[in-house]
């Protein structure tokens, strides 16, 4: 094994690392490491197969370590490794800036770049309001979020976003910010294939909003096209193309959070396409490289480039970026992933799947304490019954016994088990995360 090879090794010791949302001292007590990759599958470090029904975490869209990926990766590490963003170029920067703005709609024709989706919220929040303090809209400095929303932990993200947990610890947060409801109403939705009919009229509450805070103090709303985290919630039939209405019609930016449903997701580059509504900016990260680097972005129309863009000639436009926009590790990785969207034509593959993956999830309505099944894209979400000791313990348990006695990934939101596959999953293999889950559920009620 070579020095730098760590496939194999199991640390002699947990406890240093505070891991990121997640119960340290339950995973140090009971482990689920993991140490290879490869396509549809992780290994832990005894070699045992774990089926990844997450895509990793929502972003290998193209499944792990494929070939030219890790090519590219190699290849960009040995030629160039770091190139600095701010007042120098790289060729690759612009390239893949070009190819992620020819798969957006519209006239969202630029990208500005960072590492992760939280960056990108938080680079799309301070984009509207420096848009609109350059166009003499200074007053426009509300921000919309949604409730349920999760738009990455970076104040503005979690100032925006609508899940209190990941709210309630950290202080008074962003000032001026508020919400629309949600869209989520089991008794109107329950075990929809796809966007549900009822829900449109949910954005109507941003009506109600511009009356109380009125229009000229409201800068952007941020929702994302199905809301992931709080347990894959598709937007009602509709809905978006009302908001994007009421934006035009008070001034607003729409900002679609794409974290998730970008490259994709759900069949198609980007849910705004999907949808038939081109939004101000999309926020991306995750699946524009399958995972393997960090990377994350904003596209922005062309009348918000264009409004820091001037031609008198600054010194500087934009006063924001990241010392790792553009990573030239980031950027082979991109254009090797996208080359790999095309060349697979996984987006559309993801669209054909789409009836057959809803029929397949939608089996497990039979299973015990099944309240809810929801299906859009290639994602899966099944809520079932929580235990008196508390939310989320019954779905923890499920997630244990999935990683140690199935040997598959899911991802778990309060009780409810969500599934993302990578794009290159097969019908069999859908099966199998089905059948997984199923026994899974019998187990644990
Ligand atoms: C919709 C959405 N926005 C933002 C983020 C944050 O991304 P990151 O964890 O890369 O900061 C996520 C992460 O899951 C997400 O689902």
């Amino acid at each position: 094994m070579s020095a730098y090879s760590s496939a194999a090794a199991s640390p002699n010791d947990l406890e240093a690392f505070f891991m990121p949302f997640t119960p340290n001292r339950a995973f140090k007590a009971k482990p689920r490491l993991l140490s290879r990759s490869k396509d549809m599958h992780y290994y832990t470090p005894e070699g045992r197969a774990v089926l990844d029904a997450t895509a990793g975490l929502w972003c290998a869209n193209a499944g792990h370590n494929r070939d030219p990926i890790v090519e590219a990766i190699q290849h960009q590490a040995a030629e160039m490794d770091f190139a600095p963003p701010f007042q120098y170029g790289h060729p690759k920067a612009f390239a893949v800036a070009a190819r992620i703005a020819a798969l957006a709609p519209g006239d969202l024709d630029h990208v500005f770049l960072c590492n992760s989706g939280s960056e990108a919220g938080d680079s799309a929040l301070k984009i509207a309001l420096a848009y609109h303090a350059t166009t003499g809209n200074a007053t426009r400095t509300r921000l919309i979020g949604r409730e349920r929303g999760y738009h990455g932990v970076g104040f503005g993200g979690i100032s925006v976003g609508g899940m209190s947990p990941n709210r309630k610890m950290f202080g008074s947060l962003l000032p001026g910010v508020d919400h629309l409801p949600h869209t989520y109403n089991r008794e109107k939705q329950a075990f929809s294939k796809g966007e549900p009919e009822w829900g449109a009229e949910r954005a109507d509450a941003l009506e109600n909003l511009v009356a109380l805070h009125d229009a000229s103090t409201i800068a952007a709303v941020i929702v994302e096209p199905m809301a992931g985290s709080t347990g894959a919630i598709p937007a009602p039939v509709g809905y978006l193309k009302r908001l994007r209405e009421l934006c035009d019609k008070y001034g607003i930016l729409l900002i679609f959070d794409e974290v998730i449903t970008g490259f994709g997701r759900l069949g198609y580059a980007f849910a705004a396409e999907r949808y038939g509504v081109v939004p101000d900016m999309i926020t991306f990260a995750k699946g524009v490289t399958s995972g393997a680097v960090p990377m994350g972005g904003v596209l922005v129309r062309k009348h918000i480039y264009d409004a820091f863009v001037k031609s008198d000639a600054p010194v500087i436009d934009l006063f924001h970026g990241y010392t790792y926009s553009a990573h030239p590790l980031a950027c082979a990785a991109s254009l090797a992933t996208l080359d790999l969207y095309r060349e697979e034509g996984l987006f559309e593959r993801a669209r054909a799947l789409e009836p057959i993956w809803a029929d397949a999830f939608h089996s497990l309505r039979s299973k015990p304490g099944v309240l809810d099944i929801r299906t859009v894209g290639l994602v899966g979400a099944v809520d079932f019954e929580s235990r008196a000791d508390g939310v989320g313990r019954r779905a923890y348990e499920g997630m244990e016994r999935l990683f140690h006695d199935e040997g598959m990934m899911v991802r778990t939101a309060g009780d409810t088990f969500a599934v993302s596959p990578p794009l290159i999953v097969s019908e069999s293999q859908m099966g199998e995360i089905v059948e997984k889950i199923g026994r899974t559920l019998d187990a644990i009620f």
